[in-house]
């Protein structure tokens, strides 16, 4: 057995030495903190949680225990956990509470200041930034006093997630649902990488390939499905930058980025231009379109044994010189041979500060893999040879090397 995150090709924890609190209310929507709890594990944290009495008629100590590898919390004088001994021991420990679900109950004690329970006596102590997550009947939070607990709490810093709209237990469609773990723990990327080294900048990183369209039902594109770029995203939210996330991908976007989809080559310059007018990053990890139809047809082209369809070589993929110059620009080069020759190329043609030069036909690595292997060339012709890795772990070689150019420019 090895610890996983030593494998380079694994995916890297993200929350690795934090502390988290889980704090589960009784709603009927607490199960799907199980699975939060076993998200937040994944990423390398170290987990408490602690249930309240209703959350117990909900769901079992026993699995979160067996998640987390840590005695659940169940009541104030339990003599399971030291809470009888250090009631806010675990308030000053951690690095961040999540309260997911919370039930009005709940929320409204954290409002007043009620102390009555091990979750509003931890939230109460505790000077870490707190996330919570309502999920209750839409008309109990809609309710005047739910929503003016809400205000209040939010006046305090709470990071308020949801509820969202759809199904409720009352099997009424409304708002008043879960937000998704997957959200939760985005967030809690976001919060804990706040004032990482990217503190301060915005950072515009594009993904996924465009599609040139060749009639209303038919388009051309390419292999790349947007991880490259996703990854990159979510590195950079890690290590506390703003980011704007240009994409074609249906991957799943990473919380806390400001997303803009797009499809086309056209559509894609047109976001890229003016999401960097205040930047000062863009990594273009997109595949651009280098071929357009000549023609877009109004209407299906009916089958045909003739028919043909002209590509022309459109310099759709040219307007890097209408992006600021003051700007660190990083482009991708995906090529199948002569990959430094090519890439050196693309490097002055864009007037790049450096390129990350992918052999997409190398094993395991390039278009829709997790994983990538590159070799990155900077504008004074230093290369560094990178192994196959985790594209998480080569975002951040990306990222690390940002910061070196930086520097080095500002000597
Ligand atoms: C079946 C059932 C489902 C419930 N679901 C919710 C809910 O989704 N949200 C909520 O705020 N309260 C819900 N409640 C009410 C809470 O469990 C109740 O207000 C309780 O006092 C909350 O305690 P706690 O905040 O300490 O967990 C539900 C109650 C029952 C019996």
């Amino acid at each position: 057995m090895t610890d996983i995150d030593d494998k380079y090709t694994s995916k890297p924890f993200t929350l690795k030495n934090k502390n988290i609190v889980l704090c589960v209310c009784g709603s009927i929507s607490a199960y799907k903190s199980a699975d939060l709890a076993s998200k937040l594990i994944q990423e390398g944290a170290n987990v408490n949680v602690i249930l309240s009495n209703s959350a117990q008629k909900f769901v079992g100590k026993a699995t979160f225990e067996a998640i987390t590898h840590n005695k659940a919390i169940l009541g104030l004088w339990d003599n399971n956990t030291n809470m009888n001994i250090d009631h806010v021991a675990l308030a000053h420990e951690a690095d961040i509470i999540i309260i997911y679900p919370a039930t009005a109950n709940t929320i409204g004690k954290l409002a007043m200041g009620v102390c009555d329970t091990p979750i509003t006596n931890t939230v109460l102590a505790t000077t870490a930034p707190v996330i919570m997550a309502p999920a209750m009947d839409g008309d109990m939070f809609d309710s005047f006093q739910t929503q003016n607990n809400i205000k209040i709490l939010r006046e305090k810093k709470f990071e308020i997630i949801g509820p969202e709209n759809g199904r409720l237990a009352s099997g009424l469609i409304g708002k008043g649902r879960l937000s998704e773990s997957k959200t939760i723990l985005g967030i809690t990327r976001k919060i804990l990488g706040k004032n990482g080294d990217f503190q301060g900048e915005k950072i515009v990183i594009t993904a996924g390939g465009t599609r040139q369209p060749i009639d209303p039902v038919r388009y051309i594109t390419n292999k790349s499905s947007g991880k490259m770029g996703h990854f990159i995203a979510e590195a950079a939210i890690d290590r506390g930058a703003e980011v704007v996330l240009i994409t074609t991908s249906n991957l799943i976007t990473p919380a806390g980025a400001e997303i803009i989809k797009v499809d086309t080559a056209e559509s894609m310059e047109k976001a890229i231009i003016s999401a960097t007018r205040d930047a000062n990053i863009l990594i273009m990890a997109a595949a651009i379109s280098d071929f357009t139809p000549e023609k877009i047809s109004n209407s299906k082209i009916k089958k045909n044994h003739d028919t043909q369809i002209n590509l022309i070589l459109k310099s759709v993929n040219d307007f890097s010189n209408k992006i600021e110059n003051n700007i660190t620009k990083i482009f991708f080069a995906a090529e199948s041979e002569n990959l430094e020759e090519n890439a050196k190329i693309k490097l002055k043609s864009k007037n790049a500060d450096f390129i990350v030069a992918n052999n997409i036909v190398e094993k395991n690595s390039g278009f829709s893999y997790d994983t990538n292997k590159v070799t990155i060339i900077d504008k004074n012709g230093d290369k560094t040879k990178l192994p196959l890795m985790h594209k998480l772990r080569l975002a951040n070689k990306i990222l690390d090397k940002i910061k070196i150019t930086k520097k080095d420019g500002e000597k």
